[in-house]
């Protein structure tokens, strides 16, 4: 069935309600973004370690100079401002300075508030809009005020956008451009379940957005859209959203189709992987350093963290009768004493012989079994941390007050920087952190995608805007 989309105004311009969904490291860039704009719709480009050309248009590769974590950070925050900077004039130039084009930051990684304030100074007049999730952006509307740009939180909760509300937002109302709604239990990349909500408990996003909504038109925000993201794939089969006064004026935010299109910088094996996904293949899991939940292919890379996880084990260095720590076990090279539950005694010595030979100690007290040259890649990886989040489980790094947080480093965790970097960069989709919406398993089984045909961006904003 086909549908009547109206057009919306966002940031400033009239346009399709179809908003590029933002996506880190490098996945919307200043190409993909432009194009967006340039079709109609809203484009986003990530300004998450945003990728840097040199002046002949190669990417400059990442590197560090710096030997410390800080000294290291301090160089990740200034290429984060030139790559977004560069990125920005990308989009605008693809759009020809139709826009409007928007950039994505989370407000949880390191030096977030620094380089959003760096590229908006050194991209004025480029970028339209601010979209910001993972955390609780209070300080957004103040700096979008400094700026003079739109912004537009991403929530997954009327509670938690009434809390931006009454802090922060009720002072910078008239450049609240959008409240995105990014369904929990369906969208890619980080997702932001709340602790009283069951990961396994998808619930129905029309009631949770209603209420938004509600709360929305209290507060005199009657014209201000929400955009709904997460899990919509063709707009005709949320017709009932359309003109509907419980939901207002609705726009639509896409992740993942399209990394499907010719624009999308995204190594051709990850366009391949997403197009013969089946359903049940993307995994909402609590691996990552940030502490949220995500959701990501359940690839080589994640099935190695679901088993580390697994091998895993209540220990004490001292018998504990209370809670039944009596069984000893002599770890590592020095036959360190260690006591453990009598019945995890098998499970010790099969993980041995299977190779799982070096132990890690994670801040529950427990302890992890892995092999000699995973334990290794765990403490390169914590070593050579360059301070790309606020606060990381991986590695303790914190981007303020002593650096550190306090608590002792987790291998259960990885480094989501080198990880991403690489997939974006060398395309190892089995091998990597591959972020993805549940919903991607529908490219093979929507027609458009047949023969692994590959729209461009004009292409699938025109076909959304039909319905499909
Ligand atoms: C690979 C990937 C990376 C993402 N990275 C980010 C990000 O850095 N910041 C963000 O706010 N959302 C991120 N998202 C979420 C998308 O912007 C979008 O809201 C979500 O994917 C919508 O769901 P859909 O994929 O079902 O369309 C990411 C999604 C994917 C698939
Ligand atoms: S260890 Fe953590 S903070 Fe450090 S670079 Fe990796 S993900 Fe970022």
């Amino acid at each position: 069935m086909a549908i009547n989309l109206n057009s919306l105004k966002i940031s400033g311009k009239e346009v399709l309600p179809i908003i590029e969904g933002g996506k880190g490291i490098a996945v919307s860039s200043g190409k993909s973004s432009g194009a967006f704009a340039a079709a109609g719709a809203v484009g986003t480009f990530s300004g998450v370690n945003a990728t840097r050309y040199d002046s002949a248009g190669n990417i400059i590769p990442v590197e560090y100079k710096g030997k410390t974590r800080r000294e290291k950070h301090e160089e990740l925050v200034a290429m984060g401002i030139d790559g977004g900077i560069q990125q920005a004039k990308i989009a605008h130039e693809m759009s020809k300075g139709n826009g409007p084009i928007h950039m994505n930051i989370l407000w949880e990684m390191g030096g977030a508030q620094r380089i959003l304030e760096g590229i908006l100074d050194g991209a004025k007049g480029l970028i339209h809009g601010v979209t910001c999730g993972a955390g609780m952006p209070y300080r957004l509307a103040e700096i979008a005020a400094k700026y003079k740009v739109y912004y537009y939180p991403i929530v997954s909760s009327m509670r938690a956008f009434r809390a931006l509300w009454k802090r922060s937002y009720s002072k910078a109302a008239e450049l609240l451009g959008g409240v995105v709604y990014e369904d929990p239990w369906k969208a890619g990349g980080h997702n932001g379940l709340s602790n009283s909500e069951d990961p396994n408990e998808f619930q129905d996003p029309y009631p949770r957005v209603a209420e938004l909504r509600k709360f929305m038109n209290e507060i005199n925000l009657h014209n201000v859209p929400i955009i709904m993201a997460g899990g919509v794939w063709h707009i005709n089969e949320w017709s009932n959203w359309l003109d509907n006064k419980e939901i207002g004026p609705i726009a639509f935010q896409f992740g993942t189709r399209p990394i499907v299109t010719k624009e999308s910088e995204v190594p051709e094996s990850w366009k391949k992987r997403l197009l013969h996904l089946k359903e049940g293949d993307v995994f909402l899991n609590r691996f990552s350093p940030t502490g949220f939940y995500s959701s990501a292919v359940n690839n080589n890379f994640i099935k190695e963290l679901r088993q580390r996880n697994e091998r895993q084990i209540k220990f004490s260095s001292i018998k504990n009768e209370e809670e039944g720590l009596t069984c000893e076990i002599k770890l590592g090279p020095r036959g360190r004493a260690t006591y453990i539950r009598p019945d995890d005694k098998n499970k010790v010595d099969m993980w041995y012989e299977q190779g799982f030979t070096s132990t890690m100690k994670t801040p529950d007290d427990t302890l992890i079994f892995v092999t000699e040259n995973k334990a290794l890649e765990i403490k390169k990886d914590q070593i050579d941390c360059m301070g790309c989040l606020s606060a990381c489980k991986f590695s303790n790094w914190m981007d303020h007050d002593e650096y550190t947080t306090g608590k002792k480093a987790d291998p259960r965790s990885f480094c989501i920087q080198k990880t991403l970097q690489d997939i974006v960069h060398h395309g190892d989709v089995e091998n990597n952190l591959m972020f993805s919406a549940h919903n991607a398993y529908r490219f093979s089984t929507d027609e458009f995608y047949k023969n692994g045909f590959i729209p461009t961006v004009k292409q699938l904003v025109e076909r959304i805007a039909q319905g499909y």
